[in-house]
């Protein structure tokens, strides 16, 4: 549906001339958030998960990055947010191992300078990794002239963090289960303007996140005594949140996404150690979620590795939502969002 191509054409006009004259090569792509969960690994060495999931893009939050392949560079050099990645930082590791796969496929060993930002809180549960290297991806491979099909981008985004792999697509995307060695790729299940759903994220902690998804995720394997329930039940789910959103069914979404999340968190919070992402102002959200459902607003909650709740709204509601739990304490602050597009490049100028 949305297998857009980033042609080599569309990447050399789209490339920013930088003072010196080096030239870069811009893509932006926005986060996304899970209604139908991700959580656990088939192939920990590929990255490929054991259960299906299902996402909504944001089009308000934004990661943007920007790349140069030059023959002067002797290692990649990565600034995330302003700061300059030690090249042994597990971040810079990632992003590189992910580079090479793109060099190997352009036939290029020349290393990069890659510069990224958010436009929202790197790290804490807003889902920072996803729109990361689904950016990086599009960039480099708009750099490398590289034209490839939004599929084959979010294979190799999926090998660097699986969530990544669905904000190649805009609106509605789902990834499948794989086996040991199966390279899968997300796909789009429905574009933005299928159903307007909006989204209301509330702050509630700022700092980054204590244990991140990889770690969890094989402790939740190796120690949970519901992991291997939580992996039998998930294509059910992912069927049902299929099905409800096809249907605009926002009763059958909201019943199926609200259970993903909190059996994708009784998972999490059995094993051990313990993974804990809740805080008091989690748990102070859902209440106030809770209320608003009993007075009839058509909106559900769902969580990841952090302490932010997500409101999914159905379409108009996201005003009413926000400004209740911008009211709750230890609430910081509340985002509003629509639903976004894929992962693209473009040309706007690096301010
Ligand atoms: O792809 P990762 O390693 O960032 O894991 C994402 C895990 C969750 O955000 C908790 C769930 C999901 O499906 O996005």
């Amino acid at each position: 549906m949305n297998d857009h191509r980033h042609a080599p054409e569309g990447a050399s006009r789209q490339a920013n001339e930088t003072a010196a004259g080096a030239r870069f090569t811009t893509a932006v792509a926005h986060p996304n958030i899970a209604l139908i969960k991700y959580w656990g690994k088939a192939d920990p060495a590929l990255n490929v998960p054991a259960v299906p999931s299902m996402s909504i893009t944001l089009d308000a939050l934004t990661t943007a990055t920007r790349i140069r392949f030059d023959a002067s560079l002797a290692a990649d050099t990565i600034s995330m947010n302003g700061s300059e990645l030690a090249a042994s930082s597990s971040q810079a590791r990632r992003i590189t191992t992910c580079l090479n796969t793109l060099r190997a496929l352009a036939g290029t060993e020349l290393k990069a300078r890659v510069e990224t930002r958010n436009d929202f809180p790197t790290g804490a549960g807003l889902a920072s990794s996803a729109s990361g290297f689904a950016a990086l991806v599009v960039a480099a491979a708009g750099a490398l002239r590289l034209e490839l099909p939004a599929t084959d981008a979010s294979r190799i985004a999926r090998a660097a963090s699986a969530s990544a792999a669905r904000s190649l697509f805009g609106g509605f995307a789902e990834l499948p289960a794989g086996a040991v060695g199966e390279d899968v790729a997300a796909m789009a299940l429905a574009p933005a303007g299928h159903w307007p759903l909006e989204v209301v994220v509330a702050i509630c902690a700022e700092g980054p996140k204590a244990v991140g998804s990889t770690r969890g995720m094989l402790d939740s394997a190796a120690s949970s005594p519901f992991y291997r329930t939580w992996v039998d039940a998930a294509a059910a789910d992912a069927a049902a949140g299929r099905h409800a959103v096809l249907q605009r069914d926002f009763a059958a979404l909201a019943s199926v996404s609200e259970a993903s999340c909190l059996k994708m968190h009784a998972v999490m919070q059995t094993t051990r150690p313990p993974l804990l992402y809740w805080n008091a102002a989690t748990m102070a959200t859902l209440e106030r979620l809770r209320s608003l459902q009993q007075d009839g607003a058509e909106v559900f909650f769902t969580m990841d590795a952090g302490p932010q709740v997500k409101a999914v709204c159905a379409p108009g509601t996201g005003p009413t939502v926000a400004a209740a739990l911008a009211a709750v304490p230890g609430v910081s602050r509340v985002l509003t969002t629509a639903l976004g597009g894929p992962a693209r490049l473009d040309a706007a100028p690096w301010a």
